[in-house]
C-alpha cells in the first residue's frame, strides 16, 4: 500500500508515522527527517536545505524531489511506502505523479490530519525527539512513560528541532497554510483523499488511521 500523510507542521505526521510503521512495516519516507539527516552529516545537500528550513521556508523542488525519486526507487518501497511531508505543492503532486508513472506505482490513499493553528503552535513549542531512533514526544501532551527514558529504544538524550523556535514556526505555518487547500483539492479530485480529526488523543487518532488502511 502507497500512502501519503498529509497536516500542518505539528499536526501528528511523525507520531502517526511511528504508529503505522510499528504495525504495518511500510518503509518512512519523511523529506523533513532526510533533509535533517543531510544537515547532520553536513552534506552539501544538507548545507543547501538548511538555508530554508532555517527560515521556515521550502526547500526548492529540484532538492527535494529529487531525494523523493532516488528514495522510491530504492527496493524496500516494493511492499508500499509511507510519504510524510510530500507532497507540499502541486508542482511537487505532478512530480511526484511523474515519478511514480515511471516506477509502475501508483497512490492508494490520502490521509490529512486535520489540526487548527492555535493548537499546533503548542505542540511544536513542547516537543521533543529522541537522539538515538526519533522517537517524538511532547513535554505535556506526550511525555515518555518514564521521565528521562524514551519508551521505544531506552535512549535518554534528547532534543528539540532549530526550526521549533516561535519565529520559525510562524513562518512554517503561514507557507504551509498558503499551500494545504490547493493539494488537498487535488487529492480530492482525484477521490483519494481522507480526513482524519488530529485535535484527539494520539490513540483514537490512530485509530481512524487504522480503519482507512484496513479498507
Ligand atoms: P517536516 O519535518 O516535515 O516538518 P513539518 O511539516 O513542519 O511537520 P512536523 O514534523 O513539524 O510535524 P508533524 O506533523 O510530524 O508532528 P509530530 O508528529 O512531530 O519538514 C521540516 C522542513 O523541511 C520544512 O519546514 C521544509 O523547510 C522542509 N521540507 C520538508 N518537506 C518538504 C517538501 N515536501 N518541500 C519542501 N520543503 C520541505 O507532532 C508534533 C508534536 O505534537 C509532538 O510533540 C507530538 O508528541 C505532539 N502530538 C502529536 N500528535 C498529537 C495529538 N494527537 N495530541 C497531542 N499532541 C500530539
Ligand atoms: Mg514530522
Amino acid at each position: 500500500m502507497n500512502l501519503i500523510l498529509m497536516g500542518l507542521p505539528g499536526a501528528g505526521k511523525g507520531t502517526q508515522a511511528e504508529k503505522i510503521i510499528d504495525k504495518y512495516g511500510f518503509p518512512h519516507i519523511s523529506t523533513g527527517d532526510m533533509f535533517r539527516a543531510a544537515m547532520a552529516k553536513g552534506t552539501a545537500m544538507g548545507l543547501k536545505a538548511k538555508s530554508f528550513i532555517d527560515q521556515g521556508a521550502l526547500v526548492p523542488d529540484e532538492i527535494t524531489n529529487g531525494i523523493v525519486k532516488e528514495r522510491l526507487a530504492e527496493k524496500d518501497t516494493e511492499v508500499g511506502f509511507l510519504l510524510d511531508g510530500f507532497p507540499r505543492t502541486i508542482e511537487q503532486a505532478e512530480a511526484l505523479d511523474g515519478i511514480l508513472a515511471e516506477l509502475g506505482k501508483k497512490i492508494d490513499a490520502v490521509i490529512d490530519i486535520n489540526v487548527k493553528e492555535d493548537v499546533l503552535v503548542d505542540r511544536l513549542a513542547g516537543r521533543f525527539i529522541c537522539k538515538t531512533c526519533g522517537a517524538t514526544y511532547h513535554k505535556l501532551f506526550n511525555p515518555p512513560k518514564v521521565e528521562g527514558t524514551c519508551d521505544r529504544c531506552g535512549g535518554h538524550e534528547f532534543f528539540q528541532r532549530e526550526d521549533d523556535k516561535p519565529e520559525t514556526v510562524k513562518n512554517r505555518l503561514a507557507i504551509n497554510v498558503k499551500n494545504s487547500q490547493p493539494i488537498l483539492a487535488y487529492y480530492k479530485a482525484k477521490d483519494l483523499l481522507h480526513e482524519v480529526d488530529g485535535d484527539r488523543d494520539i490513540q483514537d487518532v490512530f485509530v481512524d488511521v487504522e480503519k482507512i488502511i484496513e479498507a
